[in-house]
C-alpha cells in the first residue's frame, strides 16, 4: 500500500468497468476506503472484494448513475459504512455511437441521461454530503479527447464528454465556498471493452491509433492513476474547475501534421 489516500474515503462510479476496476483497485492500495459504484451488483462486489483480499478497504454500491433514488442510496451506503465522502472518481458513461442521421432519438436520450443527468446527479449528490460535513472534497469526472473533435459515429457521446466540461466549471464555481474541488481527467484511447468493438473492426487500427499519439502508444488506466491521487488529495488544494488531458500529447498535436 501506497499510503496516498490513507484516510480518505472515495466513492467510483463505472468502477467495474476496464478503467473503473484497475482505478478502484488502485485507489484502495492507495489507502482509501473505496465505495465500488457500479450498475451490476456481482461486478461491484467483485472488485469490492477484490480491494478487501489485497488488504484495502472497500464496499460495493451497485446503481444506475442516471436514477437520482439509485445515487441518493448509494452515496448513503457509503456514508453509513464510512461514516463521510471525502472524493468522488466518476467513470460511469454511455456510448452508443452511430451515424447522426439514422440515430435513434432513444438512444441520444440514453446517453445524454447517463453521462450528462449522471454526471450532474453524481456531483451534486456529492456535494450536499460535502457541503453538511463542512470539510470540502474533491470530484475528478472523466471527460475524453473525443470532446474536442468531430467524430464519425461519436457524436453524441463526444457532445456529452464537450458538455460535461463545462458542468464541470460551473460546479468548481459553485461549490467553491465549501471547498469542493471538481475537476475532469480526459483520457485518449484505451483498451478497454468501451473501445474494444471499435478496436476490433481493423486488425491494424491499434497500430495505426498508436502511431498518430505523440508518446506512440495506446493509454493504460494505470497512466491515470497519478493525476486521480493528484486531484484527490490535498496537494491539489488550489486546483479547480480544470480538464487534465491524460494522452501522451493527442489533444495538442496539429491536426495537420503527420508523425
Ligand atoms: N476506453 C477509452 O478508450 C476511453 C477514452 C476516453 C475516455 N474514456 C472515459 O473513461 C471512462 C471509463 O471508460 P472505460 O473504458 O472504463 O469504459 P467501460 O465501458 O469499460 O466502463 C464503463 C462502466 O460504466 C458502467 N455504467 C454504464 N452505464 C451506467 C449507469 N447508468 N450507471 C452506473 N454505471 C454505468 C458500465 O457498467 C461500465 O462498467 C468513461 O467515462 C469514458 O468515457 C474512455
Amino acid at each position: 500500500m501506497s499510503g496516498a489516500l490513507l484516510g480518505k474515503v472515495v466513492l467510483v462510479t463505472g468502477a467495474g468497468g476496464g478503467i473503473g476496476a484497475p482505478v478502484a483497485r488502485h485507489l484502495g492500495a492507495a489507502g482509501a476506503d473505496v465505495a465500488v459504484g457500479e450498475l451490476a451488483a456481482d461486478r461491484a462486489e467483485k472488485v469490492a472484494a477484490e480491494i478487501v483480499a489485497a488488504g484495502g478497504s472497500a464496499i460495493a454500491v451497485a446503481g444506475d448513475v442516471s436514477m437520482e433514488a439509485d445515487v441518493t442510496a448509494m452515496f448513503d451506503a457509503a456514508v453509513d459504512r464510512f461514516g463521510r465522502i471525502d472524493g468522488v472518481v466518476h467513470l460511469a458513461t454511455f456510448t452508443g455511437n452511430g451515424p447522426l442521421l439514422e440515430f435513434p432519438l432513444d438512444r441520444f436520450d440514453q446517453i445524454v441521461a447517463v453521462n450528462l443527468r449522471g454526471a450532474l446527479l453524481v456531483g451534486r449528490t456529492a456535494a450536499r454530503h460535502m457541503i453538511a460535513r463542512r470539510a470540502g472534497g474533491s470530484l475528478v469526472l472523466f471527460s475524453s479527447v473525443t470532446s474536442l473533435y468531430g467524430a464519425p459515429g461519436q457524436a453524441i457521446y463526444g457532445m456529452t464528454k464537450a458538455g460535461l466540461q463545462g458542468l464541470i466549471k460551473s460546479m468548481a464555481i459553485e461549490w467553491a465556498p465549501h471547498r469542493i474541488r471538481v475537476n475532469g481527467l480526459s483520457p485518449t484511447t484505451t483498451d478497454t471493452p468501451l473501445a474494444k468493438a471499435w478496436l476490433d473492426s481493423d486488425p491494424t487500427l491499434r497500430d495505426t491509433i498508436a502511431s498518430s499519439v505523440p508518446l506512440g502508444r495506446l493509454a493504460e488506466p494505470e497512466d491515470f492513476f497519478g493525476t486521480l491521487e493528484l486531484l484527490l488529495g490535498d496537494g491539489a488544494g488550489f486546483i479547480t474547475g480544470q480538464t487534465i488531458f491524460v494522452d501522451g500529447g493527442v489533444s495538442v498535436t496539429h491536426p495537420l501534421i503527420k508523425r
